[in-house]
């Protein structure tokens, strides 16, 4: 997959930065097009002559070369690139592209790719362990970036801990699914749904529930990401969809989000379900915020909301297929599958609140995926972005 693609390889100033010279022979080998991008410091720990022999391109460090006044545009070198690698990525770089800190060439090169970027983080462990660092990497994975996680073992200070960057074999295979799975769903079209949904009661007031939008944004993401056109309907949430393939239409309420999706269900491919749709509605929504002087408790009268899924269910035609998500407490497998049933779904993704790490806000899920067939798959606790993955991996495209 790697042939023709051109890619950028940033190198910072680590002791892992030796270990990027058999990277980027192996990206070479592959057949990319090389550019090597290395910050002031990273030349200290290999040179650029060694660079650019293996690349077959003079190294950009500076902005410009001194002795010709050369202007070395970061803008087309984003432009150019298929892919973006930095690695080894140091704390301090990682700091800098977090923040916008646009004081080398390297991260100025960050700042302007338009296209996929990965980065390889490589320290010591405490340094790797320091919230700033976490929250760092939390920040460009917020940005859509792809984060390839260091593994544990010894360091260059002979303290043993996770730190030392991925080899570089791995870099290369992950680098590779990436552009496996771009082009998987090129020409597919995908629904999905997220958040909660918020049934008005006055202007002020709802009837609402925790769900925060994490696991359908991480699906749309990952949909986006191997190519689909995603069309987000989203109930109120405190979230962003990054990839540009994806279009938000942002609702409030049960009627709205079913109007949206009935709308262009005949348009998509696939449906996934993930939104956890309030199931009664006020029957009434004052106009005026209801009052507290009344001695009488109000009593409010709710009315069913329509069930989007089994809505979609009814007007699935041959090739589409839908799938929901079960949020149960109880006798979780059996209302699952009578759920996959009664909506017409093709597979329905269980979580069960029973299980810690899994459900409503958290980063993470545990889920079981079960098909019309009964065939079930059982996944471990993982981030929802991971979940995500295997999910849309379990779909046929
Ligand atoms: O019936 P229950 O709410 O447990 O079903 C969960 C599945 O059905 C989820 O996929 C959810 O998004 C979907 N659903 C829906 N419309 C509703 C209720 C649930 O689309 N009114």
């Amino acid at each position: 997959m790697l042939k023709g693609k051109h890619i950028i390889l940033g190198i910072t100033g680590g002791i892992a930065a030796y270990k990027s010279v058999s990277l980027l022979r192996l990206l070479i080998k592959a057949g990319a097009e090389v550019q090597v991008v290395i910050t002031p410091s990273g030349k200290e720990f290999i040179t650029p002559v060694t660079l650019s022999a293996l690349s077959g391109k003079p190294v950009v460090s500076e902005f410009f070369t001194a002795n010709t006044g050369e202007w070395h545009s970061h803008v087309d070198l984003g432009l150019w690139a298929d892919a973006m690698i930095i690695a080894p990525a140091t704390a301090s770089t990682i700091g800098k592209m977090a923040n916008g800190v646009a004081d080398n060439m390297l991260v100025t090169t960050y700042l302007s790719a338009k296209s996929q970027v990965f980065v390889a983080p490589a320290m010591d462990l405490d340094m790797m362990a320091h919230p700033s660092t976490v929250a760092n990497i939390e920040r460009l994975r917020s940005y859509g970036n792809i984060i390839i996680e260091p593994t544990s073992g010894e360091l260059a200070s002979h303290l043993t801990g996770k730190g030392r960057m991925e080899e570089p074999e791995e870099i290369v295979k992950v680098i590779d699914r990436y552009f496996e799975a771009q082009c998987s769903m090129a020409g597919k079209r995908v629904l999905i749904t997220a958040g909660p949904t918020y049934e008005r009661l006055d202007p002020v007031r709802f009837i609402g529930n925790y769900s925060s939008g994490k696991m359908g944004y991480a699906l749309a993401e990952e949909a986006a990401r191997r190519g689909a056109k995603v069309t987000l309907v989203s109930g109120p949430v405190a979230l962003k969809a990054v990839h540009p393939n994806i279009e938000v239409i942002a609702v409030e309420s049960a009627v709205e989000m079913r109007d949206k999706c009935v709308a262009c269900f005949a348009d998509v491919d696939m449906a996934i379900l993930s939104a956890a749709v309030a199931d009664y509605a006020p029957v009434e929504v004052q106009e005026r915020k209801i009052k507290r002087e009344h001695d009488d408790v109000p009593v409010i009268k709710l009315k069913k909301n329509p069930d989007i899924a089994a809505t979609l269910g009814g007007l699935k035609r041959a090739g589409q297929q839908l799938i929901g998500f079960a949020l149960e407490t109880d006798n979780e497998k059996a209302n699952a599958i009578e759920k996959l049933r009664r909506k017409n779904l093709d597979k329905i993704v269980l979580n069960s609140l029973r299980d810690a790490g899994a459900g409503f806000g958290t980063d993470t899920n545990k889920v079981t995926v079960i098909d019309v067939a009964g065939k079930e798959v059982a996944l471990p606790l993982m981030s929802k972005a991971d979940v995500a993955v295997a999910i849309i991996d379990m779909l046929n495209v």
